[in-house]
């Protein structure tokens, strides 16, 4: 299917004004289109990027109506949006992507058993329904994380269990419901790759990102990742395969590990920017953000390459004592770093307020300069 540009000077709406939602909503505007955004939060980060928010629930069909009604297209930065909304939206504009693979993407468990079904490699999983059912996964598969089948993220949502009578508590503990329990894996490595597709099918794939995470969330994330190139071939060859399957328009993150016995498997999927392509801003040719406009809006896709090796590191509001911003200042005085911050009014322990972001001559050295910058924020 082709689609006729949606050229700059029109509008473009977003599902989410986080901070996914903020940083694409800049390279939106950067490019000359207007933007409006729906969230449940009053003081949602893209609020100062959108010309106008409409603050409603994610269930709001009306919303949803409103914001498509004012909007030449519509995306998203957040997968969890009821279907109805989505289809309320897709009745009246365009929907990057559509509510068909979102459906397929929203829900851990029916994503895990989708990419089964289409062969893609996984580590054992079962989804369970009772706390039975989990006890007995966790008995099949052995020490084992038990995740929420909706709604969690950087890590939320999610309990680890080594003996097969931790189950029962487990689900209950993760909300119940659906969830799924996942053999623990022997982790090498975490990758990520983004690609990016058009609705006239031209593809995107960005080289692969390493990424580093603490107890469930991203901490660093560097470009080129320097893995083996038989493993980038493979990764960068399946995010594209199940992008295709998938019949994404817009972003796709395919998240992989690679294990210490050198099987390649993925992990989960992210239909919208994500937070381990926040480097593409400084290292790549074309940022996931501007990439994301270019696919949701029919333009030509931009290049992938990485221009210079760049790295970041999370900021959590774990660096804020007492509401007290930590001193950026210092993080500026190392060469190459720069500081973003998504305009979140108050710190919490665990959440992402900005990040660091830092080039230079060496992956390596990118990675050095972030984290020497963070550590000095530490103090
Ligand atoms: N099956 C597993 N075995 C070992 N570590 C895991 C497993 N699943 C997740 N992790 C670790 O936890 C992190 C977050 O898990 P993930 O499923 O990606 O949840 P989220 O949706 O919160 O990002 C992963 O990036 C990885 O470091
Ligand atoms: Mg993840």
């Amino acid at each position: 299917m082709t689609q006729t540009p949606i050229l700059p000077g029109a509008t473009i709406g977003f599902l989410g004004g986080g901070q996914l939602g903020r940083m694409a909503a800049m390279a939106a505007r950067s490019m000359g289109y207007d933007i409006q955004v729906l969230d449940p939060d009053t003081s949602c980060s893209a609020r100062p990027i959108a010309s106008k928010c409409i603050t409603a629930k994610w269930g709001d069909t009306a919303a949803g109506a409103a914001l498509a009604r004012e909007c030449a297209v519509v995306t998203l930065e957040i997968e969890q949006i009821p279907v109805e909304t989505l289809d309320a939206v897709a009745a009246i504009t365009p929907l990057h992507p559509g509510s068909g693979p979102l459906y397929i993407v929203q829900d851990r468990a029916r994503q895990k058993e989708w990419l089964r079904s289409e062969g893609f490699p996984l580590g054992g999983f079962k989804t369970v329904t009772t706390e039975q059912e989990c006890v007995n996964a966790v008995r099949a598969l052995g020490p084992s994380i038990v995740k929420s089948s909706h709604g969690g993220y950087d890590g939320r949502g999610q309990a680890r269990v080594t003996e097969s009578f931790e189950g029962a508590n487990a689900f209950t503990g993760v909300g119940g419901g659906c969830a799924v329990v996942e053999a623990f894996l022997d982790i090498h490595e975490e990758l990520s790759v983004m690609v990016a597709r058009s609705a006239d099918g031209a593809v995107a794939v960005y080289p692969p990102s390493r990424n580093h995470h603490t107890a469930g969330v991203l901490t660093w994330a560097v470009t080129p990742g320097g893995f083996a190139s038989e493993t980038e071939t493979q990764a960068m060859a399946l995010a594209l395969q199940i992008t295709e399957r998938l019949g994404i328009v817009g972003l796709l993150a395919v998240e992989m590990f690679k294990l210490t016995n050198g099987d390649l498997l993925v992990n989960e999927l992210a239909p919208r920017p994500h937070n381990t392509y926040h480097h593409s801003e400084r290292a790549h040719a074309t940022s996931q953000f501007e990439q994301m406009i270019r696919a949701v809006c029919g333009l030509p896709l931009g290049a992938t390459d990485i221009l210079v090796p760049g790295a970041i590191h999370n900021l959590l509001g774990d660096l804020w004592h007492d509401g007290i911003a930590p001193d950026f200042a210092q993080a500026l005085t190392i060469p190459g770093v720069r500081v973003h911050l998504y305009g979140k009014p108050s710190a919490r322990p665990g959440r992402k307020m900005g990040h660091l972001s830092a080039v230079g001559a060496t992956p390596e050295e990118a990675l050095a300069r972030v984290q020497q910058a963070y550590e000095l924020l530490k103090r």
